[in-house]
C-alpha cells in the first residue's frame, strides 16, 4: 500500500506558496475578488483573462484541493462540490437530457437511489437498475444505446463488487460514460480510471475528511468533460464547495493513506473476530476469502477497505428489536449514519440510510432488519472488538 508518490502528493500536491511563504495551505475565505479596472472585469467574464472572479466559479483554496485530488486519482481534472450528493447530481444533470437512458447498479446509497429512481424519471430520463454483480445483466441492459452507466463498488451497505473493467467495456460499446462512486474503496485502495471508467466521484465527507468535520464532494474525469460539461453547470447552478471546507479537506488528505491503512487493518481484525462468532449469521466484507466476490475484489482493490456489514443471528426473535438492542448495548462505538471516520461508527441501514426503499427493493439489496453496517475507525482494535463482544453477549444473554 505504501507508495511514496501518493504520500507526497497527499501532503504537497497542488500547493504553490503565496508571497507570504506560509507553511500550510492558505485559506481564502472570500466570496469574491476585485478587479483593477472595469476592462479587466470585462476581459475576465469573456474568459480572455484567466483569474479568480467569484467563489462560486473558483477559489484559490478550492483550486489546491482540486489539483491535489486530480493528482491522487490520476485524473486530468477535478471539480469540487458541496457534498457527495451534489457531485452525483452535477454529473447526471450536466450530462443527461430528456429521452436519455441510464443503466445503474441497484445496490446504492439511499440518496443515490432516490436521484436515479425518483428525480431522473421526472425529466423524461429512462433508468434501468441491474444486479451490479451480474455481468450477464449488464450485458442485457447495455444492448440499447445508453448515456451513463453508474455504480458503487463496493456498494453501500452490502459491499457488492462490480467488475469495473468488464462493465466499462460493455458500457463503451453502448455509447455510455462510466461513472464510479468510489467512496467505499477510497482513492487509496482502488483506481477506477485505470480500469477504464470515465468519471469518478467522491463524498469527501467520508474518508477524505475522515474526522467528521465537513461535507464535500469531488468529480474527477478528463479535461473535456470537466471543462465543457461540468464547469458551466457548476458555475451557473452553484453546488460549489465552501473554501473553508476545501481547506479542512486538504488537511484531511495529508493523513488519508495512514488512516485508510490503519482502518483497513483494524477492519481485517474485526472480520476475523466476527467470522468465528456464533451470534453473527452472515458477513459482507470484500476480502473474505470464502466470498464469491473475493477474486474480483482482489483484482481491482488493493485491500478490503474500512467498512464491514453483518447480519445478527437473531434466530426467531424480532430482528429489528435485536439489532436495536445490540446497537444500544455498545458503549464505545457510536450510532451514526456517517462512515469513513476516525471514530468507529455503526448503522442500522434498514431504519436509517435505506429506510425509504420499498420492501421489495430492500429484499433485493439484502437490507434486512438484522443487517448492521460498521465503519471501522482508528481506535485500538482490541477496544473496538471488546465493545462488540460485550454488546453481543448482553444482547444474547438469555439465549442458550
Ligand atoms: C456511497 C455513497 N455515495 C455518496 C454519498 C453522499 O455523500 P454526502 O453525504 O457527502 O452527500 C454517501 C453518503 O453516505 C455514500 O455512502
Amino acid at each position: 500500500m505504501k507508495n511514496k508518490k501518493v504520500t507526497t502528493n497527499l501532503i504537497r500536491g497542488g500547493f504553490k506558496r503565496t508571497n507570504f511563504s506560509e507553511t500550510s495551505e492558505p485559506l481564502f475565505l472570500t466570496s469574491g475578488f476585485v478587479y483593477e479596472t472595469a476592462e479587466e472585469a470585462e476581459k475576465s467574464f469573456k474568459e480572455e483573462k484567466n483569474r479568480f472572479m467569484y467563489s462560486r466559479f473558483g477559489n484559490p483554496t478550492v483550486d489546491i484541493f482540486e489539483k491535489r485530488m486530480a493528482k491522487l486519482e490520476g485524473a486530468e481534472s477535478c471539480w469540487a462540490t458541496s457534498s457527495g450528493m451534489s457531485a452525483l447530481f452535477t454529473i447526471l444533470m450536466s450530462t443527461l437530457k430528456k429521452g436519455d437512458r441510464v443503466v445503474s447498479g441497484r445496490a446504492l446509497f439511499g440518496s443515490c437511489h432516490y436521484i436515479l429512481t425518483e428525480i431522473l424519471p421526472k425529466f423524461g430520463i429512462e433508468v434501468k437498475l441491474v444486479d451490479g454483480t451480474s455481468v450477464k445483466q449488464w450485458e442485457l441492459a447495455l444492448k440499447k444505446k445508453t448515456k451513463i452507466v453508474f455504480f458503487e463498488t463496493p456498494s453501500n451497505p452490502c459491499l457488492e463488487i462490480v467488475d469495473i473493467e468488464k462493465v466499462s467495456r460493455l458500457a463503451h460499446k453502448a455509447g455510455a460514460k462510466v461513472v464510479v462512486d468510489n467512496v467505499f474503496a477510497t482513492p487509496i485502495l482502488q483506481k477506477p480510471l485505470e480500469l477504464n471508467a470515465d468519471i469518478v466521484m467522491y463524498s469527501a465527507t467520508k474518508h477524505l475528511d475522515g474526522q467528521g468535520r465537513v461535507l464535500g464532494g469531488a468529480i474527477l474525469g478528463n479535461k473535456e468533460f470537466c471543462k465543457e460539461i461540468v464547469k458551466p453547470f457548476i458555475r451557473n447552478t452553484g453546488p460549489s464547495i465552501s473554501p473553508f471546507n476545501a481547506w479542512v479537506l486538504l488537511k484531511g488528505l495529508e493523513t488519508l493513506d495512514l488512516r485508510v491503512e490503519k482502518q483497513t487493518k483494524n477492519t481485517k481484525e474485526i472480520f476475523q473476530f466476527l467470522e468465528g462468532n456464533k451470534h453473527i449469521k452472515k458477513i459482507y466484507y470484500p476480502f473474505d476469502k470464502n466470498s464469491k466476490q473475493f477474486e474480483l475484489a482482489k483484482k481491482q482493490m488493493i485491500d478490503g477497505g474500512t467498512v464491514i456489514s453483518f447480519e445478527l443471528n437473531s434466530k426467531k426473535k424480532d430482528d429489528k428489536k435485536v439489532s436495536f438492542k445490540f446497537l444500544n448495548n455498545l458503549s464505545l462505538i457510536d450510532i451514526s449514519n456517517n462512515l469513513g471516520d476516525s471514530k468507529t461508527l455503526i448503522t442500522h441501514p434498514y431504519t436509517t440510510t435505506h429506510h425509504r426503499l420499498s420492501e421489495s427493493d430492500k429484499k433485493k439489496l439484502k437490507i434486512t432488519k438484522n443487517l448492521i453496517r460498521l465503519s471501522v475507525g482508528l481506535e485500538e482494535v482490541s477496544d473496538i472488538i471488546n465493545d462488540i463482544d460485550l454488546a453481543l453477549k448482553k444482547t444474547f444473554k438469555n439465549d442458550k
